[in-house]
C-alpha cells in the first residue's frame, strides 16, 4: 500500500517535470513568435521610431545628409505643383532664370529666404548641410552642379583666410 503510493506519486511528479519541461520549451517559442510581429509592425508604423532615425543618421553619418528626404519631406510641399510661383523640381523652363544665378546663390536663397520662398523651406531644424544636399537634388535635373559644389561646403578653411 505504501510503496504503490510512493510509486505513483513518483510517477506523478515525473510526469509533471516533465510536461512543466516541453511547457518551457514550448513558452521559448511562443515568446520568440509573440515577439516578432512587434518587430516587423514597428518597421512599418511611423511613430515607431522612424520619426527620429532621419535626425540620427544624419548626424551619424557626419553631414551625409538625405537631399532627396528633405526634398520630399519639406520642399515638395511647394515645389512639386509650384505653389506661390516655386519653381517646380524638374521643369527646366522654370528654373532657366535661376540657375543662372549659380548654384552659391540659389543655395544661400534656400538658406536665408528669396520672396516667397521661406527660410530653410520653412523648417529652423535642417542645417546648412541639410540644405545644400536638399538644393543639389533640386536643381540637378537643370543644372550642372560641379563636383565642387555638390560636395558638402567644405571650403570654409579658403574663405576664413580670404577675409579683408
Ligand atoms: C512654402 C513654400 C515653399 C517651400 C516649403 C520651399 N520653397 Fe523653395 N521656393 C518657394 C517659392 C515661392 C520660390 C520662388 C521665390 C521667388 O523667386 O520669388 C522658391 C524658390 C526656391 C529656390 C530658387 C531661389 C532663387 O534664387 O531663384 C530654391 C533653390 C529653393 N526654393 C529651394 C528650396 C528648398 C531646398 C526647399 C526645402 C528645404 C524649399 N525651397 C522649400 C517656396 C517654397
Amino acid at each position: 500500500m505504501d510503496s504503490k503510493l510512493i510509486k505513483s506519486g513518483l510517477a506523478a511528479l515525473g510526469a509533471l517535470l516533465s510536461v512543466s519541461g516541453a511547457q518551457a520549451a514550448m513558452d521559448q517559442d511562443a515568446i520568440a513568435e509573440r515577439l516578432a510581429p512587434v518587430g516587423q509592425v514597428c518597421l512599418a508604423s511611423e511613430d515607431c521610431g522612424s520619426a527620429s532615425a532621419p535626425a540620427a543618421s544624419s548626424s551619424d553619418d557626419g553631414g551625409a545628409a538625405d537631399g532627396e528626404g528633405i526634398y520630399s519631406n519639406v520642399c515638395s510641399v511647394c515645389h512639386d505643383a509650384g505653389v506661390a510661383g516655386a519653381p517646380v523640381h524638374g521643369d527646366e523652363a522654370d528654373w532657366a532664370e535661376r540657375t543662372e544665378k549659380g548654384f552659391e546663390t540659389l543655395l544661400d536663397h534656400a538658406i536665408n529666404g528669396f520672396n516667397g520662398m521661406p527660410a530653410r523651406g520653412g523648417n529652423p531644424d535642417l542645417d546648412d548641410d541639410d540644405m545644400h544636399a536638399a538644393v543639389v537634388y533640386m536643381v540637378e535635373p537643370v543644372m550642372d552642379v560641379s563636383e565642387e559644389e555638390s560636395a558638402a561646403a567644405d571650403d570654409s578653411d579658403d574663405s576664413a583666410a580670404d577675409t579683408d
